[in-house]
C-alpha cells in the first residue's frame, strides 16, 4: 500500500522554530537515550514531583527465565498530586478538563483546584468506604470528568483502578472484576452517547449476579442522566450522597514508584482478556513526555484526545499525560456523528482546540460523508493532528490532513499498545519529516527492532516482525496475578525482547510502517478483540459445532469480523439464526463484537493434526481466492472450494 505513497511532508521551519524538539535535538536525546539509560532517565524524571527522588534508575531483565522491570524503584510520588496538586499554585484557576456532553448545549469546564477538591472529595469518600491503599476499584462508566476524578482519587490513595469500557457486557465485566477482585465498582445510572442511553447500573446489577462477584461489597453511582434503575439497599451508594459532604482535604499517600497505579484489561491471541499492570513513577513519566514532545504541548491550549477512558489511549492521553503536564484536557462524552457529521469540527471551533488526537476510523466515517462535513466549522484553532489506534492508509492520512488540518497541521501517526503505556513510534513534529502511513521513528529511549522468524534481527529496509529490544519506563510490568503468562506472551517468542505481535516494514530512511498484528488479534475500529475470545462465545451457543473468527479489510473500521460457523448435527442454517448469533456475541462481549459476516461452513480448512488454517480462511473473507498458497497440508482441500464457493460478499 506504501510504495505509490512516497509523498512526504517535510518539518515546517516555522513549526520547528518554535517547537520543543527540533531535528537536531532529537538525534542528540534520541542517542543520549540509548547510549547512557540511566543519566537520560535520570535526568528526565525531575519533571515528576517525588515525594522523595529515585537514585535507582533502571534495571530490567527481558530474560525469558527472569522477566523483571523496575524504574525508579527506590522513589517515592503520588501521580495524583502530580497531576493535581502541584499545579494549584500556579494554574489553580486555569481550566484542567473541559467537558462536552453528548448534546451540544451541555458542556462546563472544571479549573484544577476545582477537579483537585472534587478528587479530594471522592478519594475521602473511597476511604469511608472501605477502599484501601493495594485495594482494587473497577469503574464502568461514561465519559464524564467523574470518570477522571474516580481515577485520580483511587491514585490519591494508593488503590488500583480498572476501567471497564462502558460498551462492555455485564458478562465481560464480570469477568474482569472477579479477575481484579475489586471490592468497589463505580458506574453511573446511564451513559448517553449519540442520543441514546446505555443502561450502565442495569448492566452492573447483572454483571454482579454472575458467580464470583460476591467480592463487591459496595457500588457507587453516578447520577447521569436520572432514568430508572434498580436499587440494592446495602450495597448500592449514590455517589452525591456519598460525596458532598466529604471534606476537600484528603492528603495524597506517598507510593513508591513501582507500585501498581492501574490494571487495564486487553485482548490477546489466546484466552481470556489479560489485566496489563502499570506502575505509578515510570508510566507517569512516559505519559507526561510524550505527551509534551510528541502533542509539541503548549501551555494554555486546548487539547482534546477523543478517545475513551475505558482504553489505554483515554488512560495515558486524556487524563495522566495532560493533567501531570498542566494541561487543558478536553473530554467528550458523545461521538462525532451526533447530532450531525459536522460535530466534531463544531467542537474545536467551540472551544478552540489547538491539538486533535484520534482514530483513522474517526477519520475514515467522516471521509465517508465527503467534505462538506466539515463546512460547519472552521477548525481555524488546529495547530497539530494526531492519529492512534490502527494503521491509518494514505488516503484517509490525506484527508485528515486536508479537510479537517485545513493543510496547516502536521499529523503525528502514533504507534503504541495497552502493553506500553505510552507512545512509542511516532514523529515529534518539529524534528520528523512525515510520510503518510508511516508512524516514522522511535521516541527517546526506544529500542524497535525488525526480527524474522526465527528471531534474527534484519538490517536495512525490510519486513519483519516488530520486537523492542530494551525497556522503557512506561512498560507494562506483568498480567495481573499472571507473570508467567506475561512472560510467555510476550518474552518468550523471541528470547531476550519484547514481543509486540505486530508485523512492520521499515524503509530506506530508517520510517517505520506498521502492517498490522500477525497474531489472532483483531483491529476493529480501534479496539483490539481476541479471534479466541469471540470463537469462545459462539461454539458456547448449542447451535454451533466449530467457528473460526478472522478479520478481513473494512473501508471504515479498518477490519471486519468474519465468522465462519460450522452447526451442530440436525441444525439448519438460516438467517434468523445468523441474527441469533450476532445478539449471542454482543450479548456475551458487548457491541463491539458484533460480527460482520456469517458464511455457513461445512467444514473448516484444517491441518492433518487438526489446526485451523487461519491464512486461508482470512484470504477467503478477503477475496483473494487466487492467493491462496500452500494448501498441501490440508487435510482435506475440498473444503476451501466450498468455502470458495459459498463466501459471502462484504
Ligand atoms: C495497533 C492502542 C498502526 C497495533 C494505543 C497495536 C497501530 C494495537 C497504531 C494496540 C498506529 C496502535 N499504527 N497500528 N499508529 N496504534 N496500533 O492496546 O496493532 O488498544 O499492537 O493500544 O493497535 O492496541 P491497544
Amino acid at each position: 500500500m506504501t510504495e505509490q505513497h512516497q509523498h512526504v511532508y517535510p518539518v515546517r521551519e516555522e513549526f520547528a522554530a518554535n517547537a520543543w524538539i527540533d531535528n537536531e535535538k532529537y538525534l542528540a536525546m534520541y542517542q543520549q537515550s540509548v547510549d547512557d539509560p540511566q543519566s537520560f532517565w535520570a535526568e528526565q524524571a525531575r519533571r515528576l514531583d517525588w515525594v522523595k527522588p529515585p537514585n535507582q534508575i533502571k534495571n530490567v531483565s527481558f530474560a525469558s527465565n527472569n522477566v523483571d522491570i523496575r524504574w525508579f524503584e527506590d522513589g517515592e510520588l503520588n501521580a495524583c498530586a502530580n497531576c493535581l496538586d502541584r499545579h494549584l499554585e500556579t494554574r489553580g484557576e486555569q481550566p484542567a478538563i473541559i467537558w462536552e456532553g453528548d448534546e451540544p448545549s451541555d458542556s462546563k469546564t472544571l479549573t484544577y483546584r476545582e477537579l483537585h477538591e472534587g478528587t479530594s472529595r471522592l478519594a475521602n469518600a473511597l476511604k469511608s468506604l472501605g477502599v484501601k491503599k493495594g485495594d482494587t476499584v473497577t469503574l464502568y462508566m461514561p465519559m464524564i470528568p467523574e470518570a477522571a476524578m474516580a481515577m485520580l482519587a483511587c491514585a490519591r490513595i494508593g488503590a488500583i483502578h480498572s476501567v471497564v469500557f462502558g460498551g462492555f457486557s455485564p458478562d465481560a465485566l464480570a469477568q474482569r472484576v472477579v479477575d481484579a477482585q475489586s471490592k468497589l465498582v463505580i458506574t453511573a445510572d446511564e451513559s448517553v452517547r449519540g442520543g441514546k442511553q446505555v443502561p450502565l447500573k442495569d448492566n452492573v446489577d447483572s454483571a454482579l449476579t454472575r458467580e464470583g462477584t460476591e467480592v463487591v461489597d459496595n457500588v457507587l453511582v453516578v447520577k447521569r442522566t436520572g432514568g430508572d434503575i434498580d436499587w440494592h439497599d446495602g450495597r448500592d451508594i449514590w455517589y452525591h450522597e456519598v460525596v458532598d459532604k466529604q471534606s476537600n482535604d484528603c492528603p495524597a499517600e506517598p507510593m513508591n514508584a513501582e507500585d501498581p497505579l492501574f490494571v487495564l484489561y486487553t485482548s490477546g491471541s489466546t484466552g481470556k482478556p489479560k489485566g496489563l499492570k502499570h506502575t505509578t513513577g515510570g508510566y507517569l513519566l512516559h505519559a507526561a513526555m510524550t505527551h509534551q514532545y510528541v502533542f509539541d504541548y503548549k501551555d494554555g491550549e486546548v487539547y482534546w484526545c477523543s478517545a475513551d477512558v475505558g482504553w489505554v489511549t483515554g488512560h495515558s492521553y486524556i487524563v495522566y499525560g495532560p493533567l501531570a503536564n498542566g494541561a487543558t484536557t478536553l473530554m467528550f462524552e458523545g461521538v462525532p456523528s451526533y447530532p450531525t457529521h459536522g460535530r466534531l469540527g463544531e467542537i474545536i471551533d467551540k472551544h478552540q482546540v489547538s491539538i486533535l488526537y484520534t482514530s483513522p476510523t474517526a477519520v475514515r466515517a467522516l471521509m465517508a460523508h465527503g467534505d462538506h462535513v466539515m463546512d460547519s466549522s472552521s477548525r481555524k484553532s488546529l495547530r497539530l493532528l494526531g492519529s492512534v489506534g490502527e494503521p491509518i492508509n494514505p488516503e484517509a492520512w490525506e484527508w485528515f490532513y486536508r479537510v479537517i488540518g485545513n493543510e496547516q497541521c502536521p499529523i503525528v501517526d502514533t504507534w503504541w499498545q495497552t502493553e506500553t503505556g505510552g507512545i512509542m513510534i511516532s514523529p515529534l513534529p518539529g524534528a520528523i519529516d512525515l510520510k503518510p502511513g508511516s508512524a516514522t521513528r522511535p521516541f527517546f529511549g526506544v529500542r524497535p527492532a525488525l526480527v524474522d522468524n526465527e528471531g534474527h534481527i534484519l538490517e536495512g529496509a525490510t519486513d519483519g516482525n516488530l520486537v523492542i529490544l530494551d525497556s522503557w519506563p512506561g512498560q507494562a510490568r506483568s498480567i495481573w496475578n499472571n507473570h508467567e503468562r506475561f512472560v510467555q506472551t510476550y518474552f518468550s517468542t523471541y528470547e531476550g525482547m519484547y514481543f509486540t505481535g505486530d508485523g512492520c516494514r521499515r524503509d530506506e530512511d530508517g520510517y517505520y510502517w506498521i502492517t498490522g498484528r500477525v497474531d489472532d488479534v483483531l483491529n476493529v475500529s480501534g479496539h483490539r478483540m481476541g479471534t479466541a475470545e469471540i470463537e469462545s462465545s459462539l461454539v458456547a451457543h448449542d447451535a454451533v459445532a466449530e467457528a473460526a473468527v478472522v478479520g478481513y479489510p473494512h473501508d471504515i473500521k479498518g477490519q471486519g469480523i468474519y465468522i465462519y460457523v460450522t452447526l451442530t448435527d440436525g441444525v439448519e442454517p438460516s438467517d434468523d439464526l445468523k441474527k441469533e448469533l450476532t445478539q449471542w456475541v454482543r450479548k456475551d462481549i458487548g457491541p463491539i463484537a458484533s460480527p460482520d459476516v456469517i458464511q455457513w461452513a461445512d467444514g473448516l480448512p484444517k491441518t492433518r493434526s487438526g489446526k485451523i488454517m487461519r491464512r486461508i480462511l482470512r484470504k477467503i473473507a478477503a477475496n483473494e481466492v487466487d492467493g491462496l498458497g500452500d494448501t498441501s497440508t490440508l487435510a482435506d482441500p475440498s473444503v476451501v472450494e466450498d468455502l470458495i464457493e459459498n463466501r459471502v460478499n462484504c
